[in-house]
């Protein structure tokens, strides 16, 4: 697939051992498509709990270490709960093309969460050059996203 018609990006990506091998191939596709590309594991396909790569993920990003964030495990759901304990995370688990453009149109997502057992490499790679290419919509949107931050901050 061409490489997407986007800014580059600082991106941090992470994965349980069920998402492992899709991972690399997504780190992979994303420095081919001139990212700069943080990894921050897992590296093999030994057993590990999703929550704490999720969480180094979602760090990064609120920290602004990284721009956006990219998760894979199994379904992409227990990553994307945990992701989004931490403030300023928006993650959304995308399973196609569709679900990756309304996620930030819409949702203005910073970080993308994928189920390696749910969609198969072709289908995350479009999803993933969709989500990286596709600007936040603001104007009504724009106050949604503000009252979910609100609800961090615990504004009601
Ligand atoms: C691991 O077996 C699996 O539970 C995990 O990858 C993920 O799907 C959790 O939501």
């Amino acid at each position: 697939m061409d490489p997407p018609e986007e800014e580059l990006l600082r991106i941090a990506v992470g994965a349980d051992h069920a998402g492992f091998r899709l991972k690399e191939q997504l780190v992979h596709l994303l420095k081919e498509w001139g990212h700069e590309v943080v990894d921050l594991g897992t590296h093999s396909e030994e057993s590990v709990d999703y929550p704490d790569s999720a969480r180094v993920v979602a760090e990064a990003v609120a920290r602004g270490d990284a721009e956006r964030g990219v998760l894979v495990c199994g379904t992409g759901i227990g990553q994307s709960i945990a992701a989004n304990k931490v403030d300023g995370v928006r993650a959304a688990v995308v399973h196609d093309a569709t679900t990756a453009r309304l996620s930030r149109a819409h949702n203005d997502a910073n970080v993308m969460a994928v189920g390696a057992r749910i969609v198969g490499p072709e289908v995350a790679t479009e999803a993933l050059s969709v989500w990286l290419a596709t600007p936040f919509d603001g104007g009504r949107h724009e106050r949604r996203v503000k009252k979910i931050a609100a609800m961090e901050r615990d504004e009601g």
